[in-house]
């Protein structure tokens, strides 16, 4: 199926590696133009050459209170056709044993840093445009050892659901999608990196394996594409039917 990706424009934010670089190497590889960011890094040299000659880089921390407004600052004046809203991953730990300042760094990491990158782009989104949120199974089933995930991804599943609404006079669609367990470098760290913990955790997922960043990045510029033009508001699971509830 042809996406209508061609010549189109996206922002894929924490996009050196792992879940944001797989869907801007998708949105490329048909015909996007893609601005990438994230800390500057031989990773986000590569990612940059690797994407084409029709990629952007921006080297930016995204924790930075003004990071949205660096990535603003960086894009020309034509319109953006969707962003990817991705950010790096919360610490592990247990609820009762973060300090009130980790709940307060994992808010700014992954609440805040979301919004603020939703509030600075969404004047720049062309008619028919798209934000995707990068959420977690954790909206719907908490994860042990992931207590900031598990507390704050809820939240931002209903900000997908609140700007849905609050967007869609204005053409654009708003959705969230849910990685399962994904090969990057994030989940090769939380599986323990050893052959028994990946076997522990795949041993809970359906179809036995982890998914592949490319089975993301696929779906998720899917989700980005004018192919799914009347898709709004909605989660969507990548995840091996890891998920076993329907809703
Ligand atoms: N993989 C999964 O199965 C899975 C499942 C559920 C949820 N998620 C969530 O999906 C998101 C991406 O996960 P991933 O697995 O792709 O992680 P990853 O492999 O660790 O990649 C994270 C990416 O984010 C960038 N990044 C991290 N912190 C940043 C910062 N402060 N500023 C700018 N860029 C930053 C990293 O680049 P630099 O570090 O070089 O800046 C890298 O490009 C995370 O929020 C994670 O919690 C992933």
């Amino acid at each position: 199926m042809d996406l209508g990706l061609e010549g189109r424009r996206y922002v894929v934010t924490a996009a050196s590696r792992g879940l944001g670089y797989a869907t801007a190497a998708a949105l490329s590889a048909d015909g996007a133009h893609t601005v990438i960011a994230a800390r500057p890094s031989a990773s986000l040299d590569e990612a940059l050459a690797s994407l084409g000659p029709h990629a952007q880089a921006v080297p930016v921390d995204l924790t930075d209170v003004d990071a949205a407004e660096q990535i603003a600052d960086a894009l020309g004046a034509a319109p953006l056709d969707g962003v990817l809203v991705n950010v790096g991953g919360p610490a592990a730990g247990r609820a009762l044993d973060y300090t009130d300042l980790q709940w307060q760094q994992a808010f700014e990491q992954v609440t805040l840093t979301t919004l603020r990158i939703i509030r600075t782009l969404a004047p720049r989104l062309a008619e028919g445009a798209s934000f995707l949120v990068v959420l977690s199974s954790t909206v719907k089933e908490p994860i042990d050892v992931l207590a900031a995930s598990n507390v704050l991804r809820p939240g931002l599943a209903m900000l997908v659901k609140d700007l849905a609404n609050e967007l869609a006079p204005r053409g654009i669609r708003v959705n969230g999608i849910l990685p399962g367990k994904i090969a990057t470098d994030r989940m090769i760290t939380l599986t323990g990196g050893t052959q028994e913990g990946l076997a522990a955790v795949e041993a809970d997922i359906p179809m036995k394996r982890l998914g592949s960043p490319k089975e993301f990045g696929e779906v998720a510029a899917f989700l980005l594409s004018p192919a799914a033009s009347y898709v709004t508001g909605v989660l969507v699971p990548v995840d091996g039917g890891l998920l076993r509830s329907p809703w």
